[in-house]
């Protein structure tokens, strides 16, 4: 079940806030400007789908987003728990950074939690599949797969090299609970 939970960035150990219906989600992540919804494919996916099927399931969605923000790509992103750099790929994001373009995600399949720091509070979102996230260009967040990591991703960018991270210097990242998987 997705589940989000609200912090101050100072108390890492008691959530002040936690929701688990999607719209209370939505509407809680309206103050960090943080986009939050459910999309449903329109047609069945198998298990060996292929990235076009993927992209063809949830086309009338994803043709909304990039009219609506001036998105110009879309790819896929698939990680498994056997990935050979899994390690690496999780440490990539798991401390606090932005970019300069939005980071779009919607999940296919499995999950991973981000965490939005907005103002003087954390907002730590377990997604699942079924979840789209839209975070804002320059917000301040962090990202964790887990250390057994499983999700099928649907991204979309304005610019490829808008999505490189731009790290804060921040420890935030490593005083909140970390997602196990
Ligand atoms: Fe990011």
């Amino acid at each position: 079940m997705s589940k989000l939970r609200v912090y101050r960035d100072d108390a890492p150990d008691t959530p002040i806030v936690e929701h688990t219906l999607g719209a209370d989600i939505a509407l809680e992540l309206e103050g960090p400007e943080v986009l939050f919804s459910r999309w449903e494919a329109d047609r069945e996916l198998p298990a060996d789908a292929s990235n076009d099927d993927i992209i063809g399931a949830y086309r009338a969605q994803i043709d909304v987003l990039m009219t609506r923000y001036g998105f110009h790509a879309v790819d896929v992103v698939n990680v498994t728990p056997t990935h050979p750099d899994k390690d690496a790929l999780r440490q990539k994001f798991l401390s606090e950074h932005t970019h300069s373009d939005y980071e779009v995600r919607f999940f296919v399949e499995g999950s991973g939690q981000f965490y939005i720091h907005h103002a003087d509070r954390v907002y730590m979102i377990f997604c699942q599949a079924g979840d789209l996230l839209s975070i804002p260009a320059n917000m301040t967040h962090w990202f964790d797969m887990g250390p057994n990591p499983s999700f099928k991703c649907i991204r979309l960018f304005t610019t490829p090299e808008g999505w490189v991270a731009n790290f804060t210097g921040s420890d935030i990242a490593e005083h909140f609970p970390r997602l196990v998987n």
